[in-house]
Order: structure tokens, then sequence, then C-alpha cells
């Protein structure tokens, strides 16, 4: 081929690709098409079949990418840089008005807030990173630290730009972390599964199962055929982003060629907020996607830093969930489970009914004064909800409906498992199986020790739990960290790789945070809030496990009740070899997991000017301890510069080029350990 034809055909390719990209923005992100959809489908035919011809024109940034690279062996993992957090919940206009006052207080102002308002989708947060205005790799939120990369399967999303838009070289953000929720339409859903159904495969029980399904696919091109979309709606490490307004960023990606929500309400009051949840409540229906409740996030960028946030959860923004959705069902039978610390929980065996698009076959009865309350029997009609991810419950028996059959349920005198008699303390509503070594409460202590927000192992479930337990390998947590392959080995559906693999999980649990440490303990009383508050509190479990009541109760968010429980966990000599048995079996404990910490990670600090409350050396350190750096000189890659008294011209170049200037209350802010 001559030169001049290649030339050509480079030109051609480069035409059609810009064209393609642009159409796409303006389809996807402005919702306002110049051409039809056969005119886009014969522009991308086009394009595809010269770079069909011209293979090494290729461009990974090219519209054609969208129908799917090479399938993948398995997922890579990769470590956010920024975690990527969930939010907080509020049920009811209350919970919202207690975390305005709540957001108020900790700012130390009564001055109003504004609030952007946005619809929680219904899907799976991902992120996105460009470089120079390309797609370089994307990846699944995962445990919110460590996620997925699934960047081939998210460049088959059409609402994704590939590219940036073009911007004058200047604006182009050099380095770029977007977020967003990837979720599938209720019409392609619906269409997905009639396919399904079809071709006799199972079909997905929601919206929000179906995207996680798609987006999960080793092969990117079975996930380019189930058409995805997404809704950018927050920034994880991003340079050159100026504005303070939550807003006003998204407006910016918007520009860049994000897909932003259009029903993001921006800068409202309180007021306003509880009054658009209404509304939203109506018109959600109405969306071509499902969304389960609204977000709220505090407006302001230095006021978010100033609130920061917890291990889980910012302290500036809640979800406000929507109520829950009822369904009428029968009750088969009542069954009961034994739980880690004992208690019998008499759960209703349910006829499967579809809610929300979970099927529910059982409901928590939460215990005996509560079936005598809602004078539910076995054999009743009754309606059931479920609350986005909430264990169904029983609302109501639908007393009409009795036919005079139903049979009164009484709870067991002795424990269905061991066989051990059953207790009620005084002022107590749930019954106790009285044997702390009956082999459902030790499954259930192993559960929880194992579970996500605990110790996290992969692979230790249920199933398993169930045999090493039955087979006496495990008699207590303690055990798990002495497991050996050869054991493993013997079990049922356990071959020597997915022994291995467990072992490879054990060990790679054992360095652990302090909090998720205490809240696998199992403690009574104590759930992921409290392990936070006491972690931070005593540092390790010496001082925790040696602390007095009185200690323990004078924290702030601890009562009496929770006190005396700890107490009571540690005063156990049993309880204190466990723990010391996971010690010696070589837990550790990290101490850097102090969130302002991770705020900072890599984040770039430049100083300038004579700081007043600290010497340069003290700034510099205390930026290091939070994860950031301090570099000498202002370029594009500066997060930050601390202006002192009389800045040099570092301050004048940072005005330039537009990086964020703060000063040293802030950097103290920035930097503080507080909560
Ligand atoms: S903000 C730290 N905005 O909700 C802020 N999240 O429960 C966290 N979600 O993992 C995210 N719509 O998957 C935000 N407009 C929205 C959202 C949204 C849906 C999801 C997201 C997140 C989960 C937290």
């Amino acid at each position: 081929m001559s030169a001049y034809s290649e030339q050509s055909v480079i030109a051609k390719i480069e035409k059609l690709r810009s064209e393609l990209h642009r159409h796409n923005y303006r389809y996807y992100v402005l919702d306002d098409p110049e051409i039809s959809d056969a005119e886009y489908d014969r522009m991308i035919q086009e394009l595809i079949a010269l770079e069909t011809a011209h293979p090494e024109l290729a461009s990974p940034d090219s519209p054609s990418a969208r129908v799917g690279a090479a399938p993948l062996e398995k997922f890579e993992t990769v470590q956010h840089s920024v975690p990527m957090l969930s939010l907080d919940n509020g049920v009811s206009d209350a919970d919202i008005l207690d975390f305005d006052k709540r957001v108020k207080k900790n700012l130390d102002t009564s001055d109003n807030i504004l609030y952007t308002a946005e619809p929680k989708m219904d899907g799976l947060a991902v992120e996105m990173v460009y470089e120079n205005g390309r797609l370089i790799t994307a990846s699944t939120r995962g445990d919110g630290v460590k996620g997925e990369v699934i960047t081939e399967n998210i460049r088959t999303i059409r609402s994704v730009p590939l590219l940036l838009r073009e911007q004058s070289a200047e604006k182009m953000p050099r380095y770029l972390e977007v977020r967003g929720e990837v979720f599938m339409g209720r019409e392609t859903f619906r269409q997905l599964n009639e396919e399904r159904l079809k071709a006799n495969v199972p079909v997905f029980a929601n919206p929000r199962n179906a995207a996680a399904g798609s987006l999960r696919q080793l092969d990117p091109r079975e996930t380019a055929k189930r058409p995805l979309e997404i809704y950018c709606y927050g920034l994880g490490k991003a340079e050159g982003f100026v504005s303070d307004s939550h807003w006003e960023r998204l407006q910016i990606l918007k520009r860049l060629g994000f897909r932003i929500n259009p029903m993001i309400r921006a800068k409202i009051s309180i007021q306003e907020v509880l009054d658009y949840y209404q509304e939203l409540s109506q018109k959600r229906h109405e969306l071509h996607y499902d969304i389960d409740g609204m977000v709220i996030k505090v407006d302001s960028l230095s006021l978010q830093a100033e609130l920061g946030a917890t291990s889980r959860s910012p302290r500036w923004a809640i979800a406000y969930k929507f109520s829950a959705i009822q369904k009428t069902t029968k009750i088969i039978d009542i069954g009961i489970q034994v739980g880690r610390t004992g208690a019998l929980t008499p759960v209703a065996h349910l006829e499967p009914v579809n809610i929300a698009g979970v099927t529910v076959s059982r409901a928590t009865l939460h215990n005996e004064d509560e079936i005598r309350r809602k004078d539910i029997r076995i054999g009743d009609a009754v309606l059931v909800q479920r609350a986005g991810d909430v264990i169904p419950e029983v609302v109501k028996v639908i007393e009409s409906a009795r036919t005079g059959a139903e049979k009164e349920f009484v709870m067991p005198k002795q424990c269905p498992v061991c066989g051990a008699a059953v207790y009620r303390e005084k002022d107590e509503a749930v019954q106790r199986c009285n044997n702390i070594n009956c082999s459902a409460q030790i499954k259930a202590r192993i559960r929880h020790f194992a579970s996500k927000a605990a110790f996290d192992i992969d692979g230790l479930g249920e199933k398993l739990i169930e045999q090493l337990v039955n087979k006496g390998m495990l008699l207590s947590y303690a055990d798990i960290f002495s497991l050996k392959k050869e054991q493993l080995q013997s079990l049922e559906r356990m071959g020597p790789k997915s022994a291995e693999n467990l072992i490879r999980a054990i060990e790679n649990s054992r360095r652990i945070s302090f909090d998720r440490f205490i809240y696998a303990l199992g403690i009574r009383h104590v759930g992921e809030n409290i392990a936070d508050i006491l972690a931070e509190k005593f540092e390790n479990p010496e001082k925790l496990s040696s602390a007095d009541v009185a200690d323990v109760e004078s924290i702030d968010g601890i009562g009496p009740e929770i006190a005396e429980s700890i107490r009571n966990f540690f005063e156990q000599e049993e309880n204190r070899n466990t723990l010391n048995r996971l010690m010696a079996s070589g837990v550790e404990i990290l101490t850097e997991n102090k969130p302002k910490q991770n705020l900072l990670e890599g984040k770039t600090f430049v100083l300038t000017g004579t700081l007043e409350s600290m010497t340069r050396n003290e700034a510099k350190e205390k930026i290091e301890a939070a994860g950031g750096k301090v570099s000498s000189s202002v370029s594009r890659n500066t997060d930050y510069v601390v202006a002192g008294k009389d800045p040099g011209s570092k301050l004048d170049k940072a005005v330039k080029i537009g990086i964020q200037i703060i000063d040293e209350k802030m950097l103290q802010e920035l930097t503080a350990e507080k909560r």
C-alpha cells in the first residue's frame, strides 16, 4: 500500500472515531442525539471494516472497542488510591434531620448547610482511571480497599467515555479517578431474562444482580451483549479540580464527557432535601432504572474534608433509603436458629415470594414475645417486608384469612441443637441456650469471625465451618490459624488446590485492623460501630481486656449495658484463653487504620512561606504520617500548596495552574487524627 493511501486511511479512521465519540457524547451524556441509530451503526460498521483491514491501526480508545476484547483467565485486583467507602443509612425524616444536626455540631456552626441530593442507583460502584484523557483502568468497589480490574468490561459500556472530550491542553486533567454506579435498565433486564428463559439458563432475580453478573464476565464480549449504563457521582484521586463544590465538580465531569444523573438537585437546604425525597419516592417508578433511595451530600468540599470519615463511611453523606416493600405469603412452619451468643431465634419458613426482585422464603420472628404480640401462628397468611439488604420480617398476620387450622407455636425448653436447658435473663425477651460449647453457637461464632466485616476469610463459608466443627477440627475461632492443608484435604469437596487457597486466605487475614479484630471477637452488643469506638480508645487488646467498666462507660456512645457486656466477656477465662491463643498464633494488629491517614494517601503537598504553629519538618512529618508526600516544587502533580506567612513564588505558580491552596489550619485539619 502506498504511503498516500495509508495516510488517507489514517485520516478516515481518525475522523470516524472522533465523530463517533461526539455522537456518543450527544446521545448518552447530553441525551440529545444528532443522528439516527441506523446512521450511528453505519458509521461504526465502516470503522470496524477499516480497522479490520488495518489491524496495525487498532486502538483501545476506539469506539469500536466497545464490542469487547479477548477473554481473561481471571480478574486481577487493585488497591484504590482513596478507599471507596460506603454510606450510613437513614429511613425516616427524623434520621435525616439528625444527620443535619450532627453535621452542624461537628462543624461547630449554626449556619444552614447546603446539600446536594442524588438518586441512589441500585447497581454497582466502580472506579475508572484516566491518564492524559484516556481510560486506563477500571475496577469494582470490592471491599472498598481493593477491587477487581474490569477495564475491558467497562469499555463496553457506551456511556463511559474512552477518551475525555478535548479541552485546551491546559484543562485536560493529567490524572483522574472517577466513580460511579453501573446499572442495568429495567427494560434491558426484562429482555435479558426473556432471552435467558428461552435459552434455558437461570434468570436474574433483579436488575442489580444482572448488572453484577454482566460486569463480572471474564469474556468482555459477553458483557458487551448486555447493555449496561453508568451515572458518575464522584471522584477519587484527581488533579486540577479546583472548585470547592461537589455539584460544580459534577458539572466539570459532565463537560469532560461523563454521564451525570439529570435528577440531581444541587445546593438545597435540609428541608428542601426532605421535600425532594417525597418527590423522588413518587417519581421512582417512572424512571427507566431502579433506585433504592437518595444520597444526601454536604456540597462544600472543604466542609467535607473538615467532617472527615470513619473507617466505613463519610460523615458528610447519608443514604435516605426508600421504605420497605411488602407482600403477602403464608407461614409453612416455624423453626429455631441458634446464634453465636446462644440466642434462640424463631424463624418463619415461608411459601417463597418475590419481593422487589428477591425470593424470600424465610423471615425472622425475633423472639417469643414478638410472636405473641403479633399473634403469629403456623399456617397464617402474613404480610412480609424487606427493606433493602435487611433481613425480611413479618409485619402482621392477615386475620381475616384464618381458617381455624392454624397452630400456635411454642418455644422449646431445650436447645434444639445440643439439648441444653434454655434460659431467659430478666428484662430480656430472648431465650438462650445455656451451653457455650453448643455446636450451633461455636459455628455461628466462627462464621461471624470469618465474615467480611471481621477477618474476611475468603472461602471459609457456612458449609465448610459446619464440617470443620462436626469433625472436631475447629473447637473455637482461635483454632483457625493452626489449620493445616493436609487436614483440610480430608474434607468433602476439598481438593489440594482449594485447600491451598483456603490456607492462603487464612494467612492473608492474619493482619487486621484493631476495630475489625474487636468486632470479630463476637462480644454481645459490640457491632461494627462500637468496635470502631473501642479501637480508637484502647489501641490494643491488652488495654481493652484490662479496662474496667467505668473506663468503658465513660466513652461517648457507650452505655452501661455494653460496658457490662464487654467486662463480662473478658472476665471469662475461656475468652481470655481464646484471646491469648489468637495472639500467639500470629494475628497481627495493624495500628494505622486511622481514616484520616488514608485520606491523604497519594496526595502531594508543597510548603511555602513561614508556618507559625509548627516547623516545616513537623508539617512534613504530619503529612507523611497521614499518607501524603511533600515535594519541593509546584507542578501539575501537586494536590495542595500550604501557604504560610510571606509565601514565595511557589504560591504564584500554584494560583496560575489552579492548585488548591490551603492554610495551616486546614493542614492541621487534614492531618488531624480526629474522628
Ligand atoms: S456516593 C462515600 N452517590 O451506594 C460516598 N453512592 O451505600 C459513597 N450509590 O457504594 C458513594 N448512587 O455504590 C454515592 N449518587 C450516589 C450513589 C451511590 C448509588 C451506591 C454506591 C455506594 C453505595 C453506598
